[in-house]
């Protein structure tokens, strides 16, 4: 499975030959101001909730790429290929199973309307099994998660503010049994700017790994 982190809450897993794009925030992201989006051709776009720094991309990446876009409400929004999914729901995917699970925020859009109820996804698939916890709180609810399946790597925000910080991300990462943890959602916008030294020192004393990816770069997991 190779991840690559397109900044923010935005990364593309290729897993058993499919592409799957989760949450992309990239042309309106300065940082992420050297990615081309015009080249990212995902076969599925996997959305947590309807905040713009969630979906801004979409909608073109997906008219681009004819990506099905698994989401509760995207159905509203004029694309035809959406697949829906709400919470506890899972489905077989040709990649894999998608699991959608809770996560603890908000999801109005900026004009009021409607976005689906925020979650995250659980995919597990015959080569690697993850955790994309999309914006959320620290919640009891994530204890159910190895339940559900042993992973092998999670995503998680760890910015603070709008969602759980690098703290009670360790916290997750013990709730979902997973020591391997990708951070993301912070220091796009300054309220979530982070002290990322201190971060991975607090997760590598708790025996864990923090992995704080470049904007553009792959790893193999
Ligand atoms: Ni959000
Ligand atoms: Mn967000």
């Amino acid at each position: 499975m190779q991840i690559t982190y397109y900044g923010h809450a935005s990364f593309l897993v290729e897993i058993q030959g499919k592409k799957v794009l989760f949450d992309p925030f990239i042309s309106p992201n300065e940082l992420a101001k050297n990615i081309d989006i015009s080249r990212i051709h995902p076969d599925y776009i996997l959305l947590s909730h309807g905040h713009q720094d969630h979906v801004a991309d979409a909608l073109s990446i997906a008219q681009q790429s004819g990506a099905m876009i698994v989401i509760s409400w995207y159905g509203q929004q004029g694309y035809e290929k959406c697949y829906p999914l709400n919470h506890g729901g899972a489905t077989q995917l040709d990649f894999g199973t998608v699991k959608y699970v809770n996560a603890v925020h908000s999801s109005v859009l900026p004009d009021g309307t409607y976005g689906g109820n925020p979650g995250g996804f659980v995919c597990t698939s015959e080569d690697r099994n993850f955790y994309f916890a999309g914006d959320t709180a620290l919640t009891l609810d994530m204890q159910l998660i190895p339940k559900f399946a042993p992973l092998d790597v999670a995503i998680l925000p760890i910015g603070d503010g709008f969602t759980m910080g690098y703290e009670d991300a360790i916290i997750a990462s013990d709730f979902i049994n997973c020591n391997q943890v990708i951070g993301m959602h912070y220091d796009t916008f300054p309220f979530i700017k982070i002290d990322k030294e201190k971060a991975q020192h607090a997760f590598k004393d708790a025996g864990k790994e923090l992995i704080l990816m470049d904007i553009g770069e792959s790893r193999e997991f």
